[in-house]
């Protein structure tokens, strides 16, 4: 079965395009068929692998969706990018219960030959996210260690739930990454305690660095493990992938 991990979280900026390209292009290195799906109308998971967004948003184009899957860097690495066709987002964005379940199942029918699918989503909770979680197995958050990481957190929370409760829903808690660590802050210390006592086993043990090398590689359009090997981003996100691996 193919494992749809949806990246949320609807906070802005808290890493969320950075963990699915790093993610995606690490899984695909260890041999996974991998896509990443971008539904986000910024479209910053397209271009940060090199691509334009496409004229019309694959999911609400009805062609087969292997149409229009591009090649990345990577064999093991494609992309369904993203649009940023106001009309094509006000229909996912839009689109009513039983639409969303359309376009879970467009999504879900065309994802046979995948081992892992990730899909970036936008900083929001409106009904596109809604829709990603609709088609996900598991949902995995990044928090970003600084002052407001929990705010906003229990709302996120209970529109999962809400998606869990659904009848055809195998949504599943994915797991909660801290992101921009700086061990060297007391504000991060806390962040991490806070979320741990919190949340618990469900929290990865890998946490991904406060790093330049992170937020350098997608201007060349690369991930980090590929662009600063070296790196101590990449190899956090190297960790990240085989705890990803191990929790099936
Ligand atoms: N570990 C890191 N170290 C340094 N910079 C990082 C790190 N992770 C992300 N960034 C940078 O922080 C910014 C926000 O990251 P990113 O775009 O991944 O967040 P996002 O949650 O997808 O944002 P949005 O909500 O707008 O979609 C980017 O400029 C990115 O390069
Ligand atoms: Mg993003």
């Amino acid at each position: 079965m193919t494992r749809v991990l949806c990246i949320a979280n609807q906070k802005g900026g808290v890493g969320k395009t950075t963990t699915a390209m790093n993610l995606a292009s690490g899984l695909a290195l260890a041999g996974q068929k991998t896509l990443l799906v971008d539904v986000d109308p910024q479209c910053n998971a397209t271009t940060g692998m090199g691509h334009e967004p496409t004229e019309r948003h694959p999911l609400v184009d009805f062609r087969p969706l292997r149409e229009s899957l591009l090649e990345t860097y990577l064999p093991t690495l494609s992309l369904l990018p993203g649009a940023r066709n106001f009309q094509d987002i006000d229909a996912l964005a839009n689109s009513t219960e039983s639409q969303a379940v359309m376009v879970a199942d467009h999504l879900s029918g065309s994802l046979g030959s995948f081992d892992t699918v990730l899909i970036d989503c936008p900083p929001s909770l409106g009904p596109l996210t809604r829709t990603a979680l609709a088609s996900a197995s598991e949902v995995l958050m990044p928090i970003q260690c600084e002052y407001f990481a929990m705010e906003g957190l229990s709302q996120m929370i209970e529109v999962i739930r809400q998606v869990m409760q659904r009848p055809n829903s195998r949504l599943k808690f994915g797991g909660i990454l801290l992101t921009m660590y700086d061990p060297a802050l007391e504000l991060t210390a806390e962040v991490d305690r806070e979320v741990r006592d919190f949340f618990g086993e469900v929290v990865f043990q890998t946490v991904i660095p406060r790093d330049v090398a992170v937020s350098e590689a997608p201007s060349h359009a690369r991930s980090v493990i590929d662009y600063f090997p070296r790196s101590r981003g990449a190899r956090a996100y190297v960790e990240l992938c085989q705890e990803v691996m191990e929790r099936v």
